[in-house]
């Protein structure tokens, strides 16, 4: 069987979407686990977009052992000095860099002409080679360029020193036929096809992102760019464990292997979900809480017969435990320690102490503390550990015949706040009370509360999405209150606001105009 490159953009793609951003050490923690998981490339970022992707982009590649690391640039010399900077010191790294080939492109965005944008691609592959021997080129909407063109784009860039050549559907445009087709006459026509690697990179607009790219590898491409849970801009990218279940599942039709573990697709999912508190839709093939659920009695009762009656894999093989060992107030460092690894949370000693301390408080309010208690309690600490606002206390009194009001503590940039505020209902005390204390005039635009399990003293999870000068983002918190939970939560949205590059840095942007 022949070996597919897992390519995971998680990091930069994935992460520009609304709602998905992530801090230094979120991202960390994410490469951590696609390390685990086997990609052969992490894309950790765009180090000339921001000085916050520049650090994390740098610190990937310092920290994470096993893929090669690469960063995005234009074909920019500026970009591509930057990417380098970023990784000069890590083991195995790479540059991608990228110029739009298609009219649209060329025209609007770029206002080049074609012959101006073979000479950049050649200048900025040229340059990009000086500092590695790992330069991938991509074509920016090469599935709406003329194919003639892209041929001479691409040989182009192999003789400049290339030897990775993406293909991005970057609008989510094509059909599989189409991709079929378009990669079988790069593979015959591109100089020196037969010594590089086709790579494939598929947006999800009309839902084709995974058959696109399977069908790219049929056609012989041999990389896929994917994303963990499909993150990405737009509808997404196309979905690493989608993509590695067709292989593993269908392995006689395909005959082509990757690296990735199976059993972490589904503890990396988990762990994407709750650092961005972008949730899954139940539906959602591998990693849907509905995904290896079976309701219709005709299904139970086949699956109790023979589980291949109805199941194509096993939950086990992507990672999904079925026994929901419970903790309680008399469990140990060890066995917290235990459960949290099988979840997927490698934790340092440092934070593991942390998570015990607020699992003993949870188990002393709850009896039963469950897995998804504990993804609660670990992802509610990742995220305070480097915030700028932190809830210390929160007192709210509400009644039938009395006005909401809140009394709430912050420590802000590390200096302790307090304030007082009115509201239609507890939660809106609570939130205008935050509101006043943070200054941040950010407008509420969804909140929804669910319980994270059953019982009346299980945790409630509520998730907000707030606004801000035109930026959205989510805000997740868990607490056996719902009141102190809302107010977590929309300190969550907050700090992640607080984060955006925008809200300190003047000159970044992750657009990619200006190539
Ligand atoms: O979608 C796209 O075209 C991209 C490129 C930068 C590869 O993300
Ligand atoms: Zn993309």
């Amino acid at each position: 069987m022949e070996k597919i490159r897992i390519f995971d953009t998680t990091l930069r793609d994935g992460e520009q979407s609304p709602g998905c951003s992530m801090s230094i050490d979120e991202k960390l923690m994410m490469a951590k686990q696609l390390a685990r998981l086997g990609v052969n490339t992490i894309e950790a970022g765009f180090a000339n977009s921001s000085q916050g992707d520049f650090e994390s982009v740098q610190m990937i590649g310092h920290e994470v052992e096993g893929p090669m690391i690469v960063s995005l640039a234009r074909a920019r010399k500026d970009d591509i000095d930057r990417a380098a900077e970023a990784l000069r010191d890590a083991k195995n790294w790479g540059i991608h860099t990228f110029i739009a080939s298609s009219p649209l492109h060329m025209k609007y965005k770029l206002n080049l002409e074609p012959d101006a944008v073979l000479k950049k691609a050649i200048q900025a592959v040229e340059h990009a080679r000086q500092y590695t021997n790992n330069v991938e080129f991509s074509a920016e909407d090469a599935t709406r360029s003329d194919p003639a063109f892209l041929v001479e784009l691409f040989s182009a860039a192999v003789r400049a020193g290339a030897t990775i050549l993406n293909v991005p559907d970057t609008v989510g445009y094509t059909m599989p036929e189409e991709m079929h087709q378009l990669i079988t006459r790069l593979k015959n026509e591109v100089y020196r096809a037969d010594e590089i690697i086709f790579s494939v990179h598929c947006h999800n607009d009309l839902g084709m992102a995974v058959s696109n790219s399977l069908a790219a590898l049929r056609a012989g491409a041999r990389q896929v760019e994917c994303t963990v849970n499909g993150i990405g801009e737009r509808a997404g990218n196309a979905a690493m464990e989608e993509i590695v279940m067709a292989l593993n599942t269908r392995q006689q039709l395909y005959n082509l292997d990757c690296d990735v573990t199976s059993e972490q697709l589904f503890p990396a999912s988990r762990l994407l979900t709750k650092i961005t508190g972008s949730v899954v839709q139940a539906n959602k093939a591998i990693v849907g809480a509905n995904a290896f659920a079976h309701e219709a009695g005709i299904h139970q009762d086949g699956v109790l017969k023979h589980a291949l009656t109805y199941e194509i894999m096993t939950p086990q093989s992507v990672g999904i435990k079925t026994n929901n060992l419970v903790l309680g107030k008399h469990s140990g460092r060890h066995a917290l320690s235990d459960r949290l690894e099988t979840l997927g949370f490698h934790l340092e000693e440092e934070e593991l102490n942390r998570v015990f301390v607020d699992f003993k408080r949870l188990a002393d309010r709850k009896k039963e503390v469950f897995d998804e208690d504990l993804e609660a309690l670990v992802s509610q600490g990742m995220r305070v550990s480097n915030d700028h606002y932190v809830l210390k206390s929160i007192t709210v009194s509400s009644g039938t015949h009395m006005i909401p009001t809140a009394t709430v503590v912050m420590e802000i940039d590390g200096e302790i706040k307090k304030e007082a505020g009115f509201g239609d209902g507890p939660v809106d005390a609570a939130l205008n009370t935050i509101r006043d204390l943070t200054h941040f005039d950010c407008q509420l635009t969804a909140y929804s509360v669910k319980s994270i399990t059953g019982g009346t003293d299980a945790q409630g999870q509520v998730s907000v999405t707030i606004e801000h000068n035109g930026r959205t983002t989510t805000g997740r918190g868990a607490d056996t209150d719902i009141v102190v939970a809302s107010a977590l939560a929309f300190i969550n949205g907050i700090n992640r606001l607080s984060r955006m590059p925008h809200m300190h840095e003047k000159s970044s942007s992750k657009s990619f105009q200006g190539v």
